[in-house]
């Protein structure tokens, strides 16, 4: 049995009376990426710092071993294995990209010439050559988170804390970042993520744990989370008040949203299940504006989960418009 690359028991922390973390226990297994999930403000900065370092846990915490050092008996040898990118970039924009790399293998101790070889291979390998001698601040947002994760790479570090890494990217620097994360899991490096994302954890992560009022509320792969959730449902819209009525009469099992004039039905969203709606519809003679079939996704586990429904969530390709 190899040792997780990260396990955490108990861990609690309190600023004050507030309590932030409340006993929260997690295993990430070597060479996997895991994901906690959790809105503005549930502690997942906090996890981080704990996990690497920079804020001690409460003393009533459990044991936490991070790359199989205990963090609080050996704290030099947890950082001497572990590369954080904040969620707050450690980029320094007033020099270059290089710069920021030579800085870091100084940091790293590398001798000259191998923190250059090292610093030039990182650039490459995140297409940063052209624009390394240009002082960071001219990087775009992508860019400089890009270059965020190549400096925490410079101490070739088995484990990897990725706190937000796409908050705030445009959509196609948020997909060049997924990209970056998978390779370098590839290369066996475990990485910690947190995200306030659900599509993230749904495309990235092997395991994903919903943090909220500062405990785990659930734990597991995107599908074991999304079967703790009911089936989908149909949704079926109206322009027409006269017609929502008649629908609404006609599917009396149908939650009824009177503002929207739409009417909601638990269904596995088979063909089988749409047609048996669209038949009940035609035999009443009404016909819906809009059917959508919404199967459940990590979106609906998070709302049963924390009752929120104001996390920023993406477009949600699983939403399909029929009709
Ligand atoms: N140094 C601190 N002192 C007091 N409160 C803090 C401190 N750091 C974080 N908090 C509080 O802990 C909670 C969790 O913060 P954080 O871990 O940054 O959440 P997240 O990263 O999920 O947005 C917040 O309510 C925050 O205000
Ligand atoms: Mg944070």
């Amino acid at each position: 049995m190899t040792d997780p690359a990260i396990a955490a028991n108990g861990l609690r922390k309190s600023y004050g009376d507030k309590v932030v973390l409340d006993g929260i226990d997690l295993v990430v297994p070597q060479g996997t990426i895991f994901s906690l999930l959790g809105p503005n403000g549930a502690g997942k900065t906090t996890v981080v710092n704990i996990l690497s370092t920079l804020v001690s846990p409460d003393p009533a915490s459990g044991a936490i071993r991070v790359g199989g050092h205990d963090l609080g008996a050996d704290p030099q040898a947890v950082r001497a294995g572990i590369g954080v990118t904040g969620q707050f970039s450690a980029v320094d924009g007033l020099i270059t990209g290089e710069e920021n790399m030579l800085l870091m293998a100084d940091l790293h101790h590398l001798p000259k010439t191998e923190g250059r070889r090292v610093a030039a291979e990182l650039l490459e390998r995140f297409d940063l050559t052209a624009a390394a001698g240009k002082p960071a601040s001219t990087y775009s947002g992508g860019m400089k988170r890009r270059l965020d994760i190549a400096m925490t790479l410079v101490g070739n570090p088995r484990i990897i804390f990725l706190d937000e890494p796409t908050t705030g990217l445009d959509p196609r620097s948020r997909h060049t970042m997924w990209q970056i994360i998978r390779e370098l899991v590839t290369s066996g490096v475990t990485v910690f993520l947190t995200t306030q994302y659900l599509e993230e954890a749904d495309q990235l992560a092997d395991r994903i744990a919903v943090l909220n009022n500062g405990r785990i509320a659930a734990q597991g792969s995107a599908e074991e989370l999304k079967r703790l959730i009911p089936g989908g449902h149909v949704r079926l819209r109206f322009t027409d008040p006269d017609a929502y009525r008649s629908a609404a009469a006609a599917l009396r099992e149908a939650a009824r949203d009177d503002e929207a004039l739409a009417l909601q039905l638990p269904s596995d969203g088979s063909q089988r299940a749409l047609r048996t709606i669209v038949d009940r519809l035609d035999t009443a003679g009404i016909e819906a504006d809009e059917l959508t079939v919404h199967t459940p996704d990590l979106d609906d586990v998070f709302f049963a989960l924390t009752g929120d429904t104001t996390v920023p969530s993406q477009a949600d390709p699983t939403k399909e418009t029929v009709r």
